[in-house]
């Protein structure tokens, strides 16, 4: 029998923690050191205690790789900016369930301009509220953090949560990738993906380091571990 190849772990910096002075070349040198989306978190000061930017940048790291942007919108009212953000060259879109009151009405909305519609939840978020929309997306980000800041320490309760909505996506023959968001760092990415994760979103472990693409090499070697 032909083993089984193990499927390698997806890595996305977040922005978040760039020197947005030099964004270029951080980003080139993410995408050179084998980096597989560039993930963007947005943030409206309501949803989330913070503001950092808006559509304009996603436009403006558009032009700068050729990455997938994964575009996480920590904000109220999701629905009212689906289409800037498209128009901006978002790939994958990103609600949080605790932002949106017709959920199904916004993933479809989001698959319907052409991009990947994907679902959040913040850490005390039951896993549960994702039951009927599993289906319909590509991507679950579970936070491992309180979102609204870069910079925190992992919640280690998270990895129950990546390990049980691993077993309810088996069972029900899905195949939303498992993304992880949130004090991932070398120490604990391989337990993050033994856990069931398909996706680490890192900010300050990469854009944080002095050396970007050796810190997105010493992730992938720890997270293969896993
Ligand atoms: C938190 C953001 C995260 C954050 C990750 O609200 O959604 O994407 O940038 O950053 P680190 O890796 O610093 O926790
Ligand atoms: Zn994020």
């Amino acid at each position: 029998m032909i083993p089984r190849k193990k499927k390698s772990v997806l890595i996305a910096p977040s922005i978040l923690a760039a020197n947005f002075g030099d964004l270029g070349d951080q980003i080139a040198t993410a995408e050179k050191a084998g980096a597989d989306y560039i993930h963007l978190d947005i943030m409206d000061g309501h949803f989330v205690p913070n503001i950092s930017f808006g559509s304009s940048v996603v436009k403006t790291v558009r032009g700068l790789t050729r990455l997938p942007l994964d575009t996480h919108l920590m904000i109220e009212n999701p629905d009212l900016y689906l289409e800037e953000f498209q128009r901006a060259g978002a790939t994958n879109l990103t609600v949080h369930v605790e932002a949106c009151r017709h959920l199904q009405r916004t993933v479809s909305a989001i698959r319907q301009l052409g991009m990947k519609p994907g679902v959040s939840l913040n850490p005390a978020t039951p896993l549960g509220t994702l039951e009927d929309i599993l289906p319909e997306v590509d991507n679950v980000l579970l936070m491992s953090v309180n979102p609204g800041f870069g910079g925190q320490q992992f919640l280690r309760h998270s990895l129950e949560r990546i390990r049980h909505l691993r077993d309810i996506l088996k069972k029900r023959k899905l195949h939303a990738l498992i993304e992880v968001d949130g004090g991932i760092d070398t120490t604990n990415a391989s337990e993050i993906i033994n856990a069931g994760a398909d996706v680490l979103v890192v900010g300050t472990a990469v854009f944080g380091s002095p050396d970007i693409g050796g810190a997105i090499k010493a992730l992938r070697k720890s997270a293969d571990r896993g």
